[in-house]
């Protein structure tokens, strides 16, 4: 009886264990079916997309088009109106992604509940303007271009990229890749000058430094802007109209975008402009003719600030509404800011206005780069405070950033060797900004500390201990009586006077613009004062633009533009004027004789009633009252050596389409120090079915010389790269003869003239 209750027992024990571990397996396969395709990343990114793509609301797909400023939202225990509202959204599938929200604590907390309270836990992409730097701040874009240096700069947006990353940053509005030769437009210092062919490889260089292969959760989405043709804003005043050709879009405007776009950039900004009368936002030609099928972007696009709602100003929409239905038709993703998307996508969508598949486009681009930055597999990979900590502001970042603000400034002038000063020398240092941190600050410096950055004053004062300071003018860039009589007080020891004069950074960036560039008045009036000293003066210009210098060309012996080189700045400045660092950067923007002159540029064509070079007669293209040419031009920069070009010559004069040329130059070094020299290859296309520039660069080498060597530089030319594209964006060559031309910058050359045949 026993062992038949025993029996029993166990049966029951097997039937219960039996029936336990089915119950366990029709769980477990339950449970497999039940996770949604999206969210097996054994799946295809495309299949994942497609699930889920089929499992949202039109109120969801419109959230994830919808792109606000955090503002001052932190995390979910806000109290404030606003951020309670945004909190709810989140919880709503009202967003897709934030703007501005910052660091690796915030940033998880506000994931989090995109992740686990929503209906579809789609994390959010969180975006910022990493310009020139996140907590480490670089020389401003158009100084770090000045380098023409591409390993250095795509290495700059490699280590922004880390910083930004480190602190829950996925994307950064940049590369701004607007073409420009307006010194008067705040904007020129987030670019790279006014040259279509060097604008391009730089766009490249920086869109490849802030991506990197887009997975390791160190880099960065890059964003190129504002397109199209932003840079050419009339009278160079901020959001004003544009009105340009399809030909000079093409051939000045479109290279850097479409180079950031070849590199794989995952996104495109609109600007603020119109293009042929239709604002960028909405405008199909530039969107999806161009930007779609002519370039083959394969990314999102979003728009400008706001810029959905704006079309009203512009007078092309009626309401939001209509802004939105012309926006999404003329090729629009992502709406930042303006929030026409969430409020009326899913009335356009039922009413027929915008189509289904249409949505359904943008919002697959959008959750690809979610999936592919590994975010519903890990939503905090970003958010890592340690690493954080470690990455932010390191020696090492700090150390990258010196080096690139040092390559960034610019020699205009040097007289008698006056530069590079000896440690003993006793220095003068004169001028207010040289010990204003935060003047030194333009105004896209993301997360960086001007409290943190090295001033003029201190960079200087560890190269020469002896250096006394004086202010000479106020911040607003006045003087008064007092100061110049304090800074002649200042300058009477001294061998040598430092003055730092031009212009605050804040007055760099964003409607940052001016009618008036000059040196400014007070400071012009200071060194006035101070040439009666007779002492060397040696200018170092602070601005986030070529200013007009031509007041002060002569009253400097020496002119050195620093830019705004942000938080390395004071420690650059003192490496170049110390000898340090032999400047070697070159403008990539002319220099104006004055703001009548603008905008100049060296590519510029021919006129039929051209200057001869023997001056004499009327009824020329020119000003009577300032000349045609820059003060300096594009390519323009000296170095503490000197170089001696020689020898210009081709392989071969004629060629056919496949042939390649070999441009040679000798080059020697016949200074007394070594140096670094950047040759600039131009081309000229002298007949043409579409008039051409008198000159185009097409390359370029940084060659270093050490004192006294010499160097056959070499360049490959093809015919390819002698062509120009039609005003339809078809790639044109056309046989006949081309002037080639090498030197040291866009008005120093020595030529030689090949043929292209039609073979
Ligand atoms: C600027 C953009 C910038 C955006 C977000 C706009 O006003 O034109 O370049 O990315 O603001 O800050």
């Amino acid at each position: 009886m026993k062992r038949l209750n025993l029996a029993i027992v166990l049966l029951i024990f097997c039937v219960l264990v039996s029936a336990q571990k089915s119950t366990k397996a029709t769980k477990s396969s339950k449970s497999v079916k039940e996770v949604p395709a999206y969210k097996n990343p054994r799946l295809a990114i495309s299949e994942r997309i497609a699930d889920l793509i089929s499992r949202m609301t039109i109120e969801e797909k419109a959230g994830q088009l919808n792109q606000i400023s955090s503002g001052s939202l932190t995390g979910p225990s806000t109290k404030d109106e606003g951020d309670v509202k945004k909190i709810e959204q989140i919880r709503n599938g009202e967003i897709g992604s934030f703007l501005n929200l910052t660091g690796s604590k915030n940033t998880y907390d506000v994931q989090k509940i995109a992740v686990e309270e929503t209906r579809l836990g789609i994390p959010l992409l969180f975006a910022l303007d990493v310009i020139h730097g996140y907590k480490t701040i670089f020389p401003i874009p158009l100084a770090e271009a000045c380098s023409w240096d591409l390993e250095e700069i795509e290495n700059n947006q490699r280590v922004a990229a880390a910083e930004a990353s480190s602190a829950g940053i996925h994307w950064t509005f940049a590369p701004m890749c607007d073409i420009s030769a307006d010194p008067r437009w705040g904007r020129v210092m987030e670019g790279a000058g006014e040259d279509p062919f060097l604008g391009a490889l730089i766009a490249a260089a920086r869109v490849r430094g802030f991506q990197g292969d887009l997975t390791d959760g160190k880099h960065i989405m890059a964003c190129v802007k504002h397109f199209a043709a932003y840079g050419a804003v009339e009278a160079g005043r901020e959001y004003n109209h544009v009105d340009i050709s399809r030909y000079a879009l093409w051939n000045k405007y479109l290279p850097p975008y479409k180079a950031g776009i070849d590199a794989g950039a995952a996104t495109v900004m609109n600007s603020f402009n119109v293009f042929e009368g239709v604002p960028a936002t909405a405008n199909k030609y530039l969107n999806v003719d161009v930007l779609k099928h002519k370039l083959g972007f394969k990314g999102f696009t979003i728009s400008d600030w706001n810029t959905y709602s704006e079309m009203i100003f512009h007078g092309y929409a009626s309401d939001e509404k209509d802004c939105l239905e012309k926006a999404m038709n003329g090729g629009g993703m992502v709406e930042m800011s303006s929030q026409t998307t969430i409020k009326y996508l899913p009335e356009l969508v039922a009413e027929g206005k915008i189509s289904m598949a249409q949505v359904d486009e943008a919002v697959s681009k959008i959750l690809y780069y979610k999936f592919k930055l590994g975010l519903f597999e890990q939503p905090y990979r970003y958010c890592d405070e340690q690493r954080e900590k470690n990455e932010l502001f390191s020696m090492q970042n700090r150390a990258v950033a010196r080096k690139s603000a040092g390559n960034s400034i610019i020699l205009l002038k040097n007289e008698n060797n006056i530069l590079p000063l000896k440690p003993t020398t006793k220095v003068a240092l004169i001028g207010y900004y040289a010990k204003s941190k935060v003047d030194m600050f333009d105004f896209w410096t993301a997360k960086g500390e001007y409290q943190q950055a090295v001033s003029i004053l201190e960079g200087l004062s560890t190269k020469f201990p002896n250096l006394i300071y004086s202010d000479g003018y106020k911040a607003d860039a006045t003087t008064t009586d007092s100061l110049i009589n304090r800074a002649l007080e200042a300058a009477k020891n001294a061998d040598v006077l430092l003055v730092n004069i031009g212009l605050s950074g804040a007055l760099s960036g964003e409607d940052r613009s001016l009618a008036n560039i000059k040196i400014p008045a007070g400071q012009l009036e200071l060194l006035k004062a101070l040439k009666k000293t007779g002492k060397p003066i040696v200018a170092l210009i602070s601005s986030g633009r070529p200013m007009v210098l031509t007041q002060i060309q002569d009253i400097s012996n020496v002119l050195l533009q620093c830019w705004v080189l942000g938080s390395e700045t004071g420690n650059a400045v003192a490496d170049v004027v110390s000898g340090l660092v032999n400047p070697s950067a070159k403008t990539v923007m002319s220099f104006p004789v004055d703001e009548g002159q603008i905008p100049v540029y060296y590519n510029h064509f021919n006129t039929g009633r051209p200057l001869p070079e023997v001056q004499g007669g009327d009824w020329f293209s020119r000003y009577r009252d300032i000349p045609n040419q820059p003060l300096y031009p594009f390519g323009y920069g000296l170095s503490y050596t000197q170089f001696a070009y020689s020898n210009v010559g081709v392989n071969r004069t004629t060629f056919s389409k496949s042939d390649t040329i070999i441009v040679k130059v000798n080059l020697k070094n016949i200074g007394k120090l070594d140096g670094l020299e950047i040759v600039q290859l131009y081309i000229q296309d002298p007949v043409a079915s579409l008039v051409r520039p008198i000159k185009e660069l097409k390359g370029y080498q940084k060659v270093a010389l050490k004192q006294g060597e010499e160097k056959i530089v070499k360049f490959k030319l093809t015919a390819n790269e002698l062509g120009f594209y039609s005003s339809e964006g078809n790639w044109t060559i056309e046989p006949g003869e081309f002037k080639i031309m090498v030197g040291t910058n866009s008005d120093n050359v020595s030529s030689t003239v090949v043929r292209l045949v039609d073979k």
